[in-house]
């Protein structure tokens, strides 16, 4: 029996993926989820893409690593593969619970763990009426709001599925409220109503903060985390440009990780997790902004070379040397002056103000190969596949 590395597109977390199953010899097996057939009927199941039967592979696997990048095809992909009998890691359970920020916010919520303010309203902002009129609900969605979380702070709409930053947007007066309320149509990404919160005045950076668990041990809290910075925008996505650094965490922030990974995960065996954390750092910063501008700039500038390296097409045909490449390129990003000075600041930062952190996020398979590795010194490859392999093993 063996694990099966299930996915859509084979990228670099994928193929870092393969690469450390070779280094650890463990054997996987590859299902390209979207390209095969399910078929069940009453002679059993098959499942074949228009050149190969899956079948045997499927039934040879005993976990299945779940890397399908679409939150749905995820979700879906668990389901099948526990209802063939498999195990999966992440389990449909946990997918189910962090395809929405709402559903994880109201678990830690339950368990009380420290979250941002967050307001949900299921009505959609338009309502279209069989006769084609359209009803308008967004002015009173922004009241309904404006009830919970003052405009003054501002006020934070999300799509409850959305990632990379997609469709959050910010608001400081009614207008903006109304007019961003508007823009949330249903989709797949927002499939009803619409999600609020409170602006967390997080100065420049927030954190991803790795937590997971093998079958028969405790779980575990990585006691680095990933640290997304930068000014270039409220939201700290690195595609927005802005930069990762590194942060070792206190333990009292390891702890209640450790706590948001066991109320997600519910009864779960084996599991992973990269939380979204944020420090409601308000004025209790350390350094001048400007001054700290100038070090961002400066990192930004030594940062450029990993981006070049990034971009370089050899990833896609020789992924270990390309690999050498970017983790040549980061090292040397690390090791650069601003890097150690900005993860000085956060991290004495984040000690004087890890009372005031929050957790707004859980993501069940997150993009670990180009950033977080690199960054955190932790291979995300290893848990998964360990992970995988404690379910084989019990
Ligand atoms: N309530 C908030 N207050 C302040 N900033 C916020 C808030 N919610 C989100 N942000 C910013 O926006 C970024 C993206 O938010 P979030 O993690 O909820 O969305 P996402 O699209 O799922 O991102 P990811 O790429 O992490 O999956 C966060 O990293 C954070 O910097
Ligand atoms: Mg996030």
């Amino acid at each position: 029996m063996s694990i099966a590395l299930l996915y859509e597109r084979s990228e670099n977390d994928e193929n870092g993926i393969k690469l450390t199953a070779q280094q650890l010899g463990i054997e996987l097996t590859f299902l390209p989820f979207r390209k095969i057939a399910l078929a069940i009927s009453k002679d059993g199941f098959s499942a074949k893409t228009k050149g190969k039967d899956y079948t045997n592979a499927i039934n040879d696997t005993a976990v299945v690593l779940n890397r399908a990048q679409s939150k749905n095809r995820r979700l879906q992909a668990s389901y099948i593969m526990e209802m063939l009998g498999k195990k999966t890691l992440n389990s449909s359970q946990i997918e189910f619970v962090c395809y929405s920020k709402l559903r994880t916010l109201l678990h830690l919520w339950k368990a009380g763990i420290p979250i941002p303010k967050t307001v949900f309203v299921p009505c959609d902002a338009v309502d279209l009426m069989k006769s084609g009129r359209e009803i308008h609900n967004e002015k009173d969605i922004a009241d309904l709001f404006q009830q919970e979380i003052s405009l003054d702070e501002g006020i934070v709409i999300k799509a409850d599925a959305g990632t990379h930053g997609k469709m959050i947007m910010l608001s400081k007066n009614q207008e903006e409220l109304i007019a961003n309320i508007k823009r949330t149509k249903p989709s797949i990404i927002n499939p009803i109503g619409v999600v609020a919160q409170e602006l967390i005045q997080k100065w420049f950076y927030d954190l991803r903060i790795i937590v997971s668990k093998e079958k028969g041990k405790q779980p575990e809290c990585y006691p680095i985390s990933m640290v997304r910075a930068g000014f270039k925008d409220f939201r700290t996505n690195t595609f927005l440009g802005n930069l990762v650094f590194d942060a070792k965490l206190p333990l009292s922030v390891q702890e209640l990780a450790v706590k948001c990974g066991k109320i997600l995960a519910q009864d779960g065996e084996a599991w992973i997790f990269a939380l979204d954390a944020m420090v409601n750092v308000k004025e209790n910063k350390t350094v001048d902004d400007d001054y700290l501008k100038t070090q961002l700039d400066q990192a930004s500038q030594e940062f450029n070379n990993v981006q070049k390296v990034k971009q370089d097409e050899t990833r896609l045909t020789e992924f270990a040397a390309w690999n050498g490449k970017l983790e040549e390129a980061f090292q040397t990003y690390q090791n650069s002056k601003p890097y150690v000075n900005i993860k000085s600041i956060i991290e004495e930062n984040l000690e004087k103000n890890k009372a005031a952190l929050v957790f707004h996020e859980a993501n069940s398979c997150p993009e670990f190969w180009e950033n977080t590795r690199l960054a955190t010194g932790l291979n995300m490859a290893i848990p998964l596949l360990k992970g995988a392999q404690s379910l084989i093993d019990h």
